[in-house]
């Protein structure tokens, strides 16, 4: 029994390498910020912990949009016309770095988010030149 749990074990991994090993491990980075930086404001389910904070898990809402667009407005903050409230830039925490930011959102993605995956024509990772990380 023992060899068969460890057989087990020891092949789990493999099964999930395939192509988007790179991608969980910036889904992971991304959790550590989303929980550090966003999640005051997003909430642990993405739907916005306050009113005015946009529902990241609606089909057409924010996600729907590019990794370019999205990149911009986590880097830069964002508001709509006519919001209550905005978006700081780098949720408010200037420490984010580029690398940070592309995690966030592939976490993001990954989470809340619509079927547009790094990897995919669809989607290729053009914001802040972070292609080879996807
Ligand atoms: C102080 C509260 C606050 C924090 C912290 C915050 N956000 Fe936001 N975020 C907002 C609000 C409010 C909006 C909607 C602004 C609007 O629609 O005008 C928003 C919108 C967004 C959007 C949609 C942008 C778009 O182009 O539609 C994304 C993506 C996002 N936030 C990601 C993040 C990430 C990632 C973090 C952490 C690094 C973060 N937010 C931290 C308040 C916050």
């Amino acid at each position: 029994m023992r060899l068969v749990a460890f057989l087990f074990v020891a092949g789990a991994p493999s099964l999930s390498i395939a192509d988007d090993s790179p991608v969980a491990a910036d889904v992971a980075t991304g959790k550590a910020v989303y929980s550090q930086t966003c999640i005051a404001c997003h909430g642990s389910n993405g739907k916005g912990a306050i009113p005015g904070v946009r529902d990241l898990t609606d089909a057409d809402g924010p996600l729907a949009k590019s990794d370019e667009e999205l990149i911009g407005s986590i880097t830069d903050g964002f508001q709509s016309p006519g919001a209550a409230m905005a978006m700081p830039p780098k949720g408010g925490n200037p420490t984010l770095t580029a690398d940070d930011i592309s995690a966030v959102l592939s976490y993001l993605r990954a989470e809340f988010g619509s079927s547009r995956r790094c990897g995919k024509p669809t989607n290729a990772c053009n914001g802040a030149g972070q292609a080879s990380k996807c």
